[in-house]
């Protein structure tokens, strides 16, 4: 049995004290009440310190948005895995569809940061997802199948790898893909896993959907026998609705 996870991906919302704030409220709000399924927020980079700070104690992992693929050098704006593992972060989404679609990330890139990072010892969340226009081509699987391929390329142990499967689409858009929709794609990444790592390595991959996930879709999704857990947008920007995602997940 796959452990459920979720997490907050707060994207480029909330000032420090603002992002002190919805995680004091979604911490107090969960209490101890989330063993069912792992949970994780990523705030933006400046406010990691104070996010990591308010949920110190909690089982509530600190996740980062992005990382570097080299340690250090002349890289300005970027932030390296080390510096993520110096504020205790324990996880890193990797490849999310903004980052391709604005800041030029490719696959190649995907997956150096994906082997910098677990080289570190670091959890990855590692992103895929199709387009409207690669949808409606017919070509979603063979996009997010070589996305799958490309981001994991060299990659031999698994083991700190969750995968995020996220239509373009449906992110911020209010559209959410069906349970079936979203499932036949879950299926056939586990079908890829299978495929390159075994059956074994493929049973035990955590695949999250993202896209529109909210409290009144998420129970739904979540019992699709390939959705383990979501990564949410909007709806993790108010404590009342990430807790309720959460708690359909638990
Ligand atoms: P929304 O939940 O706002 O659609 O965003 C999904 C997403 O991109 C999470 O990474």
């Amino acid at each position: 049995m796959r452990k459920k996870i979720v997490v907050g991906n707060w994207k480029m919302n909330k000032t420090v004290a603002e992002a002190g704030e919805l995680a004091s409220a979604i911490l107090e709000q969960l209490g101890d009440g989330i063993v069912g399924c792992e949970v994780g927020i990523a705030p933006a980079f400046p406010a990691l310190t104070e996010v990591g700070k308010v949920i110190e104690r909690s089982d509530i992992r600190l996740v980062a948005q992005n990382c570097h693929y080299e340690d250090d050098g002349a890289y300005t704006g970027e932030v390296s895995v080390r510096m993520l593992e110096s504020l205790r972060c324990a996880c890193v989404i990797i490849g999310h569809s903004e980052r391709r679609q604005y800041f030029g990330e490719t696959d190649h890139t995907v997956n150096l940061k994906v082997r910098k990072a677990l080289a570190e010892g670091m959890q990855v969340i590692m992103c895929v997802g199709e387009t409207l226009e690669e949808r409606e081509g017919g070509v979603t699987d063979r996009i997010v199948t070589g996305q799958v391929r490309e981001g994991l390329k060299e990659v031999s142990d698994l083991g700190g790898v969750v995968l995020a499967y996220e239509p373009v689409w449906a992110i911020g858009t209010g559209k959410t893909a069906t349970p079936e929709q979203a499932e036949e794609v879950h299926a056939s990444i586990r079908a890829t896993i299978i495929d390159m790592y075994g059956e074994l390595t493929a049973g035990h991959l955590r695949i999250q959907y993202g896209g529109s996930v909210k409290p009144s879709n998420a129970a739904e999704l979540f019992a699709m026998p390939n959705i383990d857990g979501g990564l949410i947008g909007g709806a993790s920007l108010k404590a009342d609705d990430f807790v309720a995602i959460v708690r359909a997940a638990g």
